[in-house]
This record gives C-alpha cells, sequence and structure tokens, in this order.
C-alpha cells in the first residue's frame, strides 16, 4: 500500500485490485490536523452532531467525532458539489451512516483508532464497509480472541498482528451489512479464502445468500479492512505472515 502524499490527510493509493477499483481511502490524524482546519471543518457539523459531541466525556474523543464527521461533510461537500453544511446525514437501523440522497451514488463508511481516522468511499453502487485498528502490543489479545474467535481461527493467531488482522475483518464485514458488532463473533469464521457463514443473529437474515469480498491490509503498526459487497474477482490471497505491509483477500457467503 502506498501513500500517494505525505501530507496530513492522505489519500492512499490502494492495490491494483479489479475488486477496489471504485474505492477511495482517505486516512489522517485528529491530533495532527492543523488547527485552523479542525476549526474550520467543525463548523460544518449539523446542530444534531453538535449536540451529540458535547455529549462525549473526554476532549479527545469529541475531537475525534468533530474532526470525522467534520472533514467527511468538506470532503462530501467538494465531490458532490453541495454545501457541506447542507449534507444531511442519516443512519440506517443499526446506526451505519448514509448520505441522504446520494446513499447509491456515493456509500461510505467511517473508522478510527486512537487518534487516526480512515473514511472509504465507494463510487460504483456497492456497499461498503471499513475497520482501522492500530496494533497495540500490551493488549491481551489471546483472552479476547479465545472468546470472539472461531477455533479455526485461534489455530491462526501467534501475534497481535494476526489478532487485529482478524479482528478488522469482523468487524469490516459487519460494517458493510450495517449490522455492527454482534454478539456471537465467532459464529463468523473468516479463517478460509472461501468462507460460507451460516447465520445465526436475526438482524444478518437479510443478507442470506449474499456474498461480500474482504480486502485486509496489515503491517506492525496497523491493520485495515475493506469490505465490499458482492463477490469481487481476485487473484490475490497473499498468506498470513510476513514482515511486510500485507493485502488479504477473502469472500464471505452468507447462508
Ligand atoms: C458500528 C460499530 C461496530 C462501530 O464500532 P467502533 O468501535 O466505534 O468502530 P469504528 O471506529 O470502526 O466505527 C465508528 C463509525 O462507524 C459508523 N457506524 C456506526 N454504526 C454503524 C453500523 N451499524 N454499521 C456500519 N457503520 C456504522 C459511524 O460512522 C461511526 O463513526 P461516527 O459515529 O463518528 O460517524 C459499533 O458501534 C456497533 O457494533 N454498533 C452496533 C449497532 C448499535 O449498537 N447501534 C445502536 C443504534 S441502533
Amino acid at each position: 500500500m502506498k501513500e500517494s502524499k505525505q501530507d496530513v490527510i492522505q489519500l492512499l493509493e490502494l492495490p491494483n485490485e479489479p475488486g477496489l477499483g471504485g474505492v477511495r481511502l482517505l486516512l489522517f490524524d485528529a491530533e495532527r490536523l492543523p488547527t485552523h482546519l479542525s476549526f474550520e471543518v467543525g463548523k460544518l457539523l449539523s446542530p444534531a452532531e453538535l449536540r451529540k459531541s458535547a455529549k462525549f466525556r473526554f476532549p479527545k474523543d469529541r475531537l475525534i467525532y468533530l474532526t470525522g464527521r467534520g472533514m467527511l461533510r468538506k470532503l462530501c461537500g467538494e465531490m458532490l458539489q453541495v454545501p457541506p453544511n447542507e449534507i444531511i446525514i442519516k443512519e440506517g437501523q443499526y446506526g451505519k451512516p448514509y448520505l441522504e440522497g446520494f446513499e447509491k451514488k456515493m456509500p461510505f463508511n467511517l473508522s478510527n483508532s486512537g487518534s487516526l481516522i480512515s473514511i472509504a468511499f465507494e463510487f460504483t453502487q456497492r456497499e461498503i464497509g471499513v475497520d482501522i485498528e492500530v496494533i497495540d502490543k500490551t493488549f491481551n489479545y489471546w483472552e479476547m480472541a479465545g472468546y470472539y474467535f472461531s477455533k479455526k481461527e485461534c489455530d491462526m493467531v501467534y501475534s497481535h498482528r494476526d489478532f487485529y488482522r482478524f479482528w478488522t475483518m469482523k468487524e469490516a464485514l459487519l460494517k458493510v451489512t450495517g449490522v455492527g458488532l454482534i454478539d456471537d463473533l465467532n459464529t463468523v469464521d473468516l479463517s478460509g479464502r472461501m468462507n460460507r457463514i451460516p447465520i445465526h443473529d436475526e438482524r444478518l437474515i437479510p443478507f442470506k445468500d449474499k456474498a461480500f469480498t474482504l480486502y485486509t491490509f496489515d503491517n506492525e503498526q496497523i491493520a485495515f479492512t475493506i469490505a465490499i459487497s458482492g463477490a469481487q474477482h481476485s487473484d490475490h490471497f497473499v498468506g498470513c505472515m510476513g514482515n511486510k505491509d500485507n493485502l488479504t483477500v477473502r469472500h464471505v457467503y452468507f447462508y
């Protein structure tokens, strides 16, 4: 994965994968945005978003929400040629945000970890979900894996990096559906290249017989997954262990 420029806001150049052709991914650090820009985008939020931001207990969480929503509005305004503060962001049944009037034209999803924020846009009318995680090497991943991962996945987890790779796959998959995290995460087994997943949670029933493709990138610092609706063709399935940036492509089919 290459970065197209070293600006504070980076448009990441995604690997040359057919399924990623319609995707644009932006990454920035909320704590490194110039003050004038944080201020400028903070002013774009709707009254409801401002009320929500006022409820965050910690200033860092407030900053992340304000800059995430603000940058989202600024970018959408530029791309759609509409005033950013007039954009209406609505939420689906389980909280997934979408742009009213542009839900088909420009699906998006947002994720943050630490002070990093990623916003993924899709321009070919497919649904998108994204999850980014900064790898915390002090975290007791083994306990979490035992609780949330399938037996086969646990057998593939030897390091923090392995844990975060699987975690972002699960979260991005559930975010592309709009359902968000479910209780029985261990029933969503993503250990193979092709994964047939029986539906246990009734919120996933609308996705019966639907396919998704997961693109996961990871290195020693960061892991993230972009999930796209549909079975996208790929010849790519890079092995799970390695020191360089890694791309892993997985297919999912709910039944
Ligand atoms: C969606 C969810 C996985 C996000 O968890 P998180 O640890 O905050 O993860 P991320 O940083 O990756 O994602 C946050 C972003 O995901 C988006 N999001 C929220 N709910 C979502 C959903 N159901 N599906 C997809 N994306 C969602 C939002 O853009 C949110 O950021 P914002 O509030 O600043 O706009 C988690 O909130 C969840 O499981 N929700 C379940 C649904 C739920 O409880 N809904 C309550 C209302 S019914």
